[in-house]
């Protein structure tokens, strides 16, 4: 789908798609279309129950007057944020994909406040709705396919939209990137394979390298190539980095766990459900898309991606339940589950990350545990944090691109249930906050940085449609992470 602005003219062509104020207040545009039509927009108004509400739509088909197909009127409410913009688009573009159109217009009037603004994000919204994971479809008949391949934001000041957009626009970049990770099968998706995904961020003028199995264990990262031990696949670590201001600035950083597929280990899992462990990637993912994003759109902002790539599986030379691996930072580890290996493989990136770039903050993102889904279901990823300034500008981040999180407790009391008998620690805390004692595990990786860990288990995939998610991988945290970016850490 391209997405275009252009100036405010009454297209001679295709959908046209007008708003309709609270009390069914007819925009200019849509009071346009009423006198080309002859009255059809009031007459359709008045046998209906569009209101103009929020969320509402009214759809007249090819009436008398104009050329176009049709004419869309959606319901503005009293005034739409954001979010609502974004939602809007992601429901106009479903709706024409739905009715079989293909070229749409979006009238926005002069006298709506900020017109670029939310021409923007309505095209972002629309965007982020048109987004598909289709590569693995051949056979797929031609009126199951998308139908939209043009929508045009029509205003006054359509250069300013573009400007905008723009920027935005890079950041979906990113949220496909994430999503086309996310969604990928495991067969194709295994570390050697999303690392040589992580490469192709080169061409924006990120700095990639990857460690190897042997680099790995010439650093000590017992922990992390413990759990890709059973595995054909050789475990990497990925270190991007996105270098968009002064040499002198101290970078952020951002560390993703990326299980290319999680069978359990030797602790193997059920096997109902057990393919949604190809997306067991997702911390990964995002922190991929993220970085895709800021040098996508030029982040004044020093910023460091670390993905620590492994397979967890089942086989002759797999790590054991009883194993004692000893981490990079020379802890020892009682591997009492081989299941709960993200917070293994996190041990020793989040240790290589302060070792190596000294950051100001790191926020880790991961697919850490299933009792996090318990917890908060997939509404907001779980957050724990040894930084209430770090956990705030996150939380305000979450509510600004409804990509939200909730912060949970950690107490010294939670962090004794991993201690062991043998070893410095054990891997899981039994049965009680499970979610607190795998972030209390982490906590023991993290020296005096600001860290911030958030458990997006319940959010990486969907099982249903919203209005600018399909379901599968949601590409979750991309939105998120560049505005806690944009708003604190740039300029
Ligand atoms: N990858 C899983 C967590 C998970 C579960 C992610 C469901 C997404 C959906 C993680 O590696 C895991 O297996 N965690 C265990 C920990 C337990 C053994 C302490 C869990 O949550 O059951
Ligand atoms: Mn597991
Ligand atoms: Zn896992």
């Amino acid at each position: 789908m391209k997405i275009s602005f252009a100036s405010l003219g009454f297209p001679s062509s295709g959908a046209v798609v007008v708003g309709v104020k609270e009390g069914a207040v007819l925009t200019p545009s849509a009071a346009k279309c009423d006198k080309k039509t002859d009255g059809a927009v009031t007459r359709a108004i008045g046998a209906s129950r569009f209101t103009g509400a929020k969320g509402q739509s009214l759809e007249i088909l090819a009436p008398a007057g104009i050329k176009n197909s049709r004419v869309l009127l959606v319901g503005y409410g009293g005034g739409l944020d954001k979010l609502a913009q974004q939602a809007l688009g992601g429901r106009i573009c479903a709706h024409m994909n739905q009715v079989g159109e293909k070229d749409a217009h979006v009238l926005l009037d002069d006298d709506l406040e900020g017109a670029a603004g939310v021409a923007a994000q309505i095209a972002l919204g629309a965007r982020l709705k048109a987004y598909r994971y289709d590569r693995y479809r051949t056979k797929e008949s031609k009126d199951k396919k998308p139908t939209l391949k043009s929508l045009s934001m029509r205003l006054k000041g359509a250069g300013a939209a573009r400007g905008i957009f723009q920027s935005l626009d890079a950041v979906a970049d990113g949220v496909f990137f994430t999503r086309d990770l996310v969604s990928a099968p495991p067969n194709e998706l295994y570390p050697e394979t999303f690392a040589n995904r992580a490469k192709e961020l080169t061409k924006l003028g990120v700095k990639v390298e990857v460690l190897n199995e042997k680099q790995m264990a010439k650093l000590g990262m017992g922990s992390l190539l413990g759990v890709g031990q059973g595995s054909e696949r050789e475990s990497k670590l990925v270190i991007m980095q996105w270098n968009g201001a002064a040499a002198s600035k101290q970078p952020i950083a951002f560390v993703g766990k990326g299980v290319t597929f999680d069978t359990g280990g030797i602790s193997i899992k059920p096997a109902a459900g057990m393919e949604d462990m190809k997306w067991d990637m997702g911390g990964a993912g995002t922190v991929a898309g993220l970085m895709k994003a800021l040098a996508g759109r030029k982040a004044k902002a020093n910023v460091i991606g670390i993905l620590g790539l492994v397979e967890n599986m089942p086989d002759g030379n797999a790590q054991r339940p009883g194993d004692v691996v000893t981490s990079m930072s020379g802890q020892t580890i009682e591997v009492i589950n081989t299941d709960a290996e993200g917070r293994l493989v996190l041990a020793d990136a989040l240790w290589y990350t302060q070792d190596r770039f000294k950051p100001q903050f790191i926020v880790d993102l991961a697919t850490l545990t299933g009792a996090i889904i318990m917890g908060l279901g997939h509404e907001y990823a779980g957050l724990f944090s040894n930084d209430d300034k770090l956990s705030e500008n996150l939380f305000a981040a979450g509510n600004a691109t409804n990509e939200k999180v909730w912060r949970l407790p950690m107490h010294d009391a939670y962090d004794k249930q991993i201690n062991s008998d043998i070893a410095d620690m054990k891997n899981i805390g039994g049965r009680p906050a499970g979610s607190i004692t795998a972030a209390q595990f982490l906590l023991r990786f993290v020296k005096k940085t600001p860290w911030a860990h958030l458990d997006i288990a319940g959010m990486a995939w969907s099982t249903k449609d919203t209005d600018t998610i399909p379901k599968g991988g949601t590409g979750y945290g991309v939105l998120l992470l560049d505005r806690l970016v944009r708003d604190y850490y740039e300029g």
